[in-house]
């Protein structure tokens, strides 16, 4: 009997509009148009899941987690938002205000943008003569990502001498990018992406998981997490397949004005896991249909609960009737506390009052109409979060058949890269003259 389990529920999506007559052809339709002649970027994410061979990862890390005092991640999108997702998750709260001892790995940082002013607030900290850094992207060329790396470089030289290479690992693909030529004319360590694999896909690959390893992060429970839910994913008893159900139940929706999609966690180390997840929906999803050329997608909102009660729920529930949500809880959670509450007069847990205001949100949701489905995770550990990366991967990919888009590739993103490299040159810069200056 598996201990660990990852409940999904979806009661709430059906509505009597639904026939099982229009849903069953609609399940195979797009479990064929998937598992039929699978695409080589699909296979890519299975292949992954099954095969990645972590050895390499995990030696690598065992000599690392004890050199260094620091472990810094630069990379931007789908190659820094999964390793944020993992730290947050598995690592507690506060992490790094932890002792060595306490930690048992070195303090982590995940650097996924060009502030000058965080960037600069983590150099001022860092004994750089004991940090690593690992410089993540696919291409090797993200502009991005590259400015962090070449603000260190020199630091780094400086600060460290002959030695300078090995406080770089990088991840990266094996191609004509910047980063893969540097790596090797340096001899610096590396790891390798693969080519096929979309950097928003590459969660489970050396890119979200040699930094899970360096943490102490039990990577080989994570992927057998999610091959557990890959098996699921192929289930071909479709009203058992969670991913596809929760894609065609969701899509029915979509085509019913639902234009957003809310993942609504009741859980703060899921946090990060609701930027990934938006990552993931707006940039496989949100493009031109192949066919008819007509603008689809959802937009992706991650709100934490019960915060999200005092905040934005009131729209939720009365305002415009444009969303589907999916609750995500946790079951059990790693620590409790209880207190007195003297205005009732019994004792009760911060759990007990989270789940509580968990079930009591699903059923104000339920009787004002809305849509919703629900995951429960037993725990939050290893093994579920592998499950939950799956879950949501194959509901993108099952979702992009339905809307009929490629969910991979970001046509619209390469152009604002493009302009990005015009502009950076001080051409075709946009004048405004409706300003106002106080
Ligand atoms: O999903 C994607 O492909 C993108 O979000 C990329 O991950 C992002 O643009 C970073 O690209 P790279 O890994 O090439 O630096």
């Amino acid at each position: 009997m598996p201990t660990e389990n990852f409940i999904y529920n979806y009661d709430l999506l059906i509505t009597e509009n639904f026939s099982r007559k229009d849903i069953l052809p609609l399940l195979q339709k797009t479990y064929e148009s998937v598992f039929k002649n699978t695409d080589s970027e699909t296979q890519s994410v299975i292949d992954i899941i099954n095969n990645l061979d972590i050895d390499a990862i995990l030696n690598y890390a065992k000599t690392i987690r004890k050199k260094c005092s620091a472990f810094v991640v630069f990379g931007i999108g789908g190659s820094s938002l999964g390793t944020n997702v993992i730290f947050h998750a598995l690592k507690q709260h506060n992490y790094n205000e932890l002792s060595r001892v306490e930690r048992s790995a070195p303090k982590f940082y995940v650097e996924d943008n060009v502030d000058p002013e965080k960037i600069t607030a983590l150099l001022n900290i860092l004994n750089l003569k004991r940090t690593i850094f690992c410089i993540v992207s696919k291409s090797g060329d993200t502009i991005e990502t590259l400015a962090q790396f070449f603000a260190i470089l020199e630091k780094i030289k400086s600060a460290t001498g002959k030695s300078w290479a090995e406080h770089f690992v990088i991840i990266t693909g094996n191609n004509d990018g910047f980063l893969n030529k540097f790596a090797r004319e340096n001899s610096i360590k590396t790891f390798e992406i693969p080519e096929k694999l979309g950097g928003r896909y590459s969660v489970l690959s050396a890119v979200g998981l040699l930094p899970s390893a360096i943490l102490g992060v039990d990577i080989r429970a994570m992927l057998e997490g999610a091959r557990e839910m890959l098996e699921n994913a192929k289930n071909t008893d479709f009203t058992h397949n969670a991913p596809l159900i929760s894609a065609v139940l969701n899509y029915k929706h979509y085509l019913n004005g639902k234009n957003i999609a809310v993942l609504l966690s009741y859980a703060n180390a899921l946090g990060r896991f609701g930027d990934w997840y938006c990552q993931l929906w707006a940039e496989s999803l949100g493009k031109r249909n192949l066919n008819d050329n007509t603008r689809v997608g959802q937009t992706p909102v991650t709100a934490i609960g019960t915060s999200v009660q005092h905040s934005q729920f009131q729209l939720y529930l009365d305002g415009p009737s444009d969303k589907v949500i999916t609750v995500l809880g946790v079951e059990n959670f790693r620590n409790d506390l209880e207190y007195y509450n003297e205005n009732l007069n019994e004792k009760v847990s911060f759990e007990h009052l989270i789940k509580t205001e968990r079930d009591a949100s699903i059923q104000v949701l339920y009787k004002n109409n809305i849509p919703c489905e629900f995951i429960t995770l037993s725990k939050m550990n290893e093994n579920n979060l592998g499950k939950l990366f799956v879950f949501y991967l194959f509901k993108t990919i099952f979702s992009g058949a339905l809307l009929g888009v490629n969910p991979y590739g970001q046509p619209a993103v390469e152009s604002v890269k493009q302009t990005i490299k015009r502009i950076y040159k001080d051409e075709n810069k946009l004048i405004f003259s409706n300003s106002i200056k106080i």
